[in-house]
């Protein structure tokens, strides 16, 4: 799936550059945060490409890292000075509906020149991010986005063995240049999304760390890519799963297949322990030649420091499947895909109706935000909900507002311990069935986040009350 040649013609622009990326980091918690989202100026791999206008928070990539303790009130200004409306999603956080950022269901828009206060609690420790809610396809492609961590009460590393891997690809021309030409071509909305050609790391081309040889480091990945699918082999370097999506596995496991996909949106945190001398590089798998994402450089001789503890867990309401509500999503459109009635803004669209509306995805029939919830539920109930992949095209299916369990995948092994998360990869042609207790009252989306499937259809939305 990956054009391996359109990936290599970026990886190969540069020389390598030897770096341990500092992210700088927001002001904690108890003081404001304020996020600015603005154009800025830039060019990729620091300097060796062309510049071009990116749109970044606070004039960096990824934005600071907000790092807050579980339970704590989370505030952080938005100021909107891009040329059009924006919002910030907390991507994970089971939050209060009125800030979860999605503009249009759960706020307006922030105009240009205008101004949004988000106040939350983080209810879970674990690996999440934030990322611009409005024309997401175009303003995350840009660059809007940054990684947000909440720490458990007693931290089971410190912050030197904590290390975040922000990993984005983006689409460059051959200056090196932002290829803005095509945001919101029709070919990437139709097929997998846009796809990038050029690989970084906490916004570095090549990015290199150092590693002391003999510790526990736990590695933090976050896709913020708009549609990649990462792929990788955990095996290969001996590390084990601590978390996915935020939410800490009861202890460390090895994973018993490969290799691992890390969809757009999702996070898989990694417990690492190298020895003396064992360099080794984090590296996408995909394709026939491996790209490495990140490299890691062993440092020291090997001491024997004992295990971390085990991360401590977080408190989520467990499905009760046998009296659960069930509801089923079909999924359709796309390429290659049969044609099915879809009805868009009420009204059902022809065949060529594509080219004036750019919908070409459908969830029940229905393409994009429907004026009614696809379901309404009360409070507390459980609910299964089966999703069918009717289209030739893999996707990554997030839910807003709760975590959930995949119950079972057809064709495929269900995670060991059915793992919780807040995004599921799902494959061509393939149904799965998820669980959760929708007990967060409010608006909350469901949608596709390989972000150019969403704004062409795969967008839809429950109401909990
Ligand atoms: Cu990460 Cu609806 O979003
Ligand atoms: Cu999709």
């Amino acid at each position: 799936m990956i054009d391996r040649r359109k990936f290599l013609a970026g990886a190969s622009l540069g020389a390598a550059s030897l770096f341990v990326p500092r992210l700088r980091m927001a002001r904690a918690a108890d003081d404001d945060i304020v996020l600015t989202a603005e154009e800025v100026t830039m060019s990729m791999a620091k300097g060796e490409m062309a510049e071009s206008p990116f749109w970044l928070y606070n004039g960096q990539t990824p934005g600071p890292t907000i790092r807050v303790k579980k339970g704590e009130i989370v505030r952080v200004r938005l100021v909107n000075k891009l040329p059009e409306p924006t919002s910030i999603h907390w991507h994970g956080i089971r939050i209060a509906n009125s800030m979860d950022g999605v503009a249009g269901l759960t706020q307006p828009a922030v105009e240009p020149g205008g101004e949004f206060d988000y106040e939350f609690i983080a209810p879970d420790a674990g690996t999440y991010w934030y990322h611009a809610h409005n024309r997401s396809w175009n303003q995350v492609a840009r660059g809007l986005y940054g990684p947000l961590i909440v720490e458990e009460s007693t931290p089971s590393f410190d912050i030197d063995h904590d290390r975040m891997l922000v990993v984005d690809d983006w689409r460059i021309d051959k200056s090196g240049a932002l290829h803005l030409d095509s945001l919101g071509a029709m070919m990437d909305w139709s097929h997998a999304g846009r796809l990038g050609n050029l690989l970084t790391v906490n916004g570095e081309f090549r990015g290199e760390f150092d590693l002391n040889a003999g510790e526990a480091y736990r590695l933090r990945l976050i896709n913020a890519s708009n549609a990649r699918v990462f792929e990788f082999d955990p095996a290969r370097f001996k590390a084990k799963i601590l978390a996915y999506d935020g939410q800490a596995l009861p202890e460390p496991i090895s994973l018993s297949y490969s290799p691992m996909l890390l969809g757009p949106a999702q996070r898989v945190d990694l417990l690492v322990r190298p020895e003396a001398g064992g360099d080794f590089a984090i590296e996408e798998i995909s394709t026939d030649q491996s790209l490495p994402i990140a490299r890691f450089k062993v440092v020291g001789v090997t001491k024997d420091r004992g295990n971390p503890p085990n991360l401590e867990l977080n408190d989520l309401p467990e499905p009760e499947l046998e009296n659960a509500r069930q509801f089923r999503l079909d999924m359709t459109g796309g390429a290659m895909g049969q044609f099915v009635d879809t009805k868009y803004k009420g009204k059902v669209l022809g065949r060529e109706d594509f080219r004036t509306t750019k919908q070409v995805w459908a969830f029940n029939g229905v393409a994009n935000l429907a004026g009614d919830p696809f379901f309404a539920v009360t409070r507390g109930e459980t609910i299964i909900l089966e999703v069918v992949n009717r289209t030739a095209f893999p996707h990554a299916m997030h839910v807003h507002g709760h975590h959930f369990r995949i119950i079972e995948r057809e064709g495929s092994q269900v995670d060991e311990g059915r793992p919780w998360r807040d995004t599921f990869l799902i494959g061509p042609e393939q149904t799965t069935r998820i669980a959760f207790v929708a007990d967060n009252p409010g608006k909350w989306l469901l949608h596709c986040h390989m972000l150019e499937h969403a704004a062409a259809g795969m967008n839809t939305w429950f109401e909990v009350s």
